[in-house]
Parts: C-alpha cells; sequence; structure tokens
C-alpha cells in the first residue's frame, strides 16, 4: 500500500514536467520568422493590447495562420514563453 502511494504521489509531481512547456530561448529565434510584418515595439505599452496570457496564446496561434510553413503547437508555446518572458511578463 505504501509503494503505491509513493508511485501515485511520483506520477502527480512528474505531470507538469510531462507536459511540454514553452522554451523561451527557442521562441526567440522562432519569432525571427514573425518579424516580416512588425517588430517588437507591439509587444510593450503603448502599442500591446494583449491582457492575459491566454489572449497572448490565442493572438500568436493567429498569426501562426499566416506562417508558411506554420509552427508547430510546441513552436508556438516556445514563442509564447519568450513572449511572455521577455516582454508581457504575465503571472503563469
Ligand atoms: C502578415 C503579417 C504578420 C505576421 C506574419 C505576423 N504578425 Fe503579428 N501582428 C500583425 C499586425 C498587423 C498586428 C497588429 C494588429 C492590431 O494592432 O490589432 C499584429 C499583432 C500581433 C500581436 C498582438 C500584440 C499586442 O499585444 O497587441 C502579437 C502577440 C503578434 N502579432 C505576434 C505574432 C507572432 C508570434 C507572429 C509569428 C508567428 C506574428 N505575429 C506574425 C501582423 C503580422
Amino acid at each position: 500500500m505504501r509503494i503505491f502511494t509513493t508511485l501515485l504521489l511520483c506520477s502527480v509531481f512528474a505531470m507538469p514536467t510531462a507536459q511540454a512547456a514553452g522554451d523561451p530561448v527557442r521562441g526567440e529565434q522562432l519569432h525571427q520568422d514573425c518579424l516580416g510584418c512588425h517588430g517588437t515595439e507591439l509587444y510593450v505599452a503603448p502599442r500591446a493590447k494583449v491582457k492575459t496570457l491566454a489572449a497572448l496564446k490565442k493572438e500568436t496561434e493567429r498569426w501562426n495562420d499566416r506562417m508558411n510553413p506554420k509552427f508547430t503547437k510546441q513552436e508556438i508555446e516556445d514563442i509564447v514563453a519568450w513572449l511572455n518572458r521577455d516582454f508581457y511578463k504575465f503571472p503563469q
């Protein structure tokens, strides 16, 4: 029983790492491809309109529709992680 509890706890704590988190370093490199239309001035006040992390992700996905080839889900996570770390700074 005890070992079962330990295993259960381990799997619960391992979950966040199993879920692919964004890598801001990679995101910054990937974002080079987004610079065709705008620079990073759009991501800071007074230009920035995005107000939540969820909205930032949505906006990034929306612009990804214009990309060819498109970024993968993981690459979107990376870009969002970078945008948030360096510009928006929303609480995670
Ligand atoms: C086809 C041109 C184009 C491309 C390509 C593009 N964007 Fe944009 N993006 C825009 C324009 C224009 C706006 C401003 C829209 C507005 O002011 O409402 C914008 C706005 C944004 C915003 C909202 C900023 C804010 O806080 O108001 C984000 C975030 C963004 N783009 C991210 C990206 C990312 C990430 C990529 C690459 C995947 C990308 N964009 C590629 C044209 C583009």
